[in-house]
């Protein structure tokens, strides 16, 4: 297994003390109670996973404006801080190391998913093409969102400040800014979703602000080395656009560059013609978790290149709670079934076994 040693070497970024190179990736499972609690059987998945380097927590909402899914979790109540408080210390019980994926949906949001009454809002007054899941009403079109005005943006920015602080009371040791996938931050990023003529929209100098505030924001009241940021250069996700993907991204990379985060967590999206981790590297200076379909013997082979400094796992860790072990030991990995990614309860979520050996 020697080929493999690059992952199991101790890392530290940051704040965060990391006992090996083998992240879980953030992964929304849709475990958490319709107000958006975390659930017991949440605190029984992480804990089985808490092997990894470091576990990234799935997305999860600032406010109900922000939720995108359904039995999505969120870190805005006390009853949320409580119901993250077990799985965190199931996690820490463990030795395990585990940050908060902070996301707001923004025009990725449906008006059956969330409390009567509350909006869906965006960057520009644009409805984002597609169709997303409700529990009440079955497949829904993305609402006609509403633009934020400049007040707003900034309340929502002081948002992120608030969830970064109730993630800390929860016990998290960290936070992660979901940029990826067409979620707010990256509606506020991308031309085709911005219009704004306010200082958050415009060049991709100004478009980045925004992602860039919520990072300081969150820095200011937890500490600069307990924040990650995600993107995912050239992702079209959830009907994204950018003029010019790459040159948007090296820009906000360069702003966020000196702000000293803990780590960036860079996604190779599969059919852009971009070379994220190279971009990354190239623009911003600090430690670099790189995402993008690894197996063990890739990802050993990305740490020993310099490519990134640690590997993420989103899949492998579906089936294999243990797949630090499994990796270490040279086990086979089990597969996944596609049916309960997104379903209620335990079945296919925190029911898939250890392997024999990790007992
Ligand atoms: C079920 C599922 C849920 C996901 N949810 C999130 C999420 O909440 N936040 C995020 O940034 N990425 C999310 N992703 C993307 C993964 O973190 C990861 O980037 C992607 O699966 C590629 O990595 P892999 O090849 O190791 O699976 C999700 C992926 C899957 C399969």
């Amino acid at each position: 297994m020697s080929a493999l040693k690059s992952l199991f070497v101790p890392a530290r970024f940051g704040e965060l003390k990391l006992a090996n190179r083998i992240v879980m990736a953030p992964m929304t499972r849709n475990r958490a109670l319709p107000d958006g609690t975390p659930s017991d059987i949440m605190a029984q998945y992480y804990s089985d996973r808490s092997d990894a380097g470091l576990i990234v927590a799935e997305g999860t909402w600032t406010s109900a404006v922000g939720q995108a899914y359904c039995r999505q979790p969120g870190i805005a109540t006390v009853a949320h801080i409580a119901g993250w408080r077990k799985v965190t210390d199931a996690v820490h019980a463990r030795g395990g190391l585990i940050v908060l994926q902070i996301m707001h949906g923004g025009r990725i949001g449906s008006r059956h998913i969330k409390p009567e009454g509350v909006d869906t809002v965006a960057p520009s007054a644009i409805r984002a093409a597609g169709e997303v899941f409700t529990d009440n009403a079955g497949m829904q079109c993305y609402d006609e969102p509403r633009a934020l005005t400049t007040e707003e943006v900034r309340a929502v920015v002081q948002e992120h400040a608030k969830a970064a602080l109730n993630a800390r009371a929860a016990g998290f040791d960290g936070v992660e800014l979901h940029c990826t996938s067409g979620y707010l931050p990256m509606q506020f990023l991308s031309s085709g979703s911005n219009q704004r003529t306010d200082e958050y929209g415009g060049d991709a100098s100004s478009r980045a602000r925004f992602p860039r505030e919520c990072l300081q924001a969150m820095a200011e009241v937890i500490g600069v080395g307990r924040v990650g940021l995600r993107v995912n250069p050239g992702n079209t996700y959830n009907d994204t656009s950018d003029e010019d993907s790459a040159a948007t991204h090296a820009e906000l990379m360069r702003q966020v560059s000196s702000l000293g985060l803990a780590y960036l967590h860079v996604m190779r999206a599969p059919l852009a013609e971009i070379d994220a981790f190279k971009l990354a590297r190239e623009n911003f200076d600090g430690n670099l978790i790189i995402n993008d379909g690894f197996g063990d013997v890739s990802a050993a082979q990305a740490l020993h290149d310099r490519t990134g400094d640690a590997v993420s796992f989103a899949r492998h860790f579906i089936g294999n709670p243990d797949l630090v072990h499994r990796m270490r030991r040279g086990i086979p990995l089990a597969r996944f079934d596609r049916k309960t990614l997104y379903t209620a309860g335990a079945a296919g979520y925190s029911d898939y076994p250890l392997s024999a050996l990790a007992k």
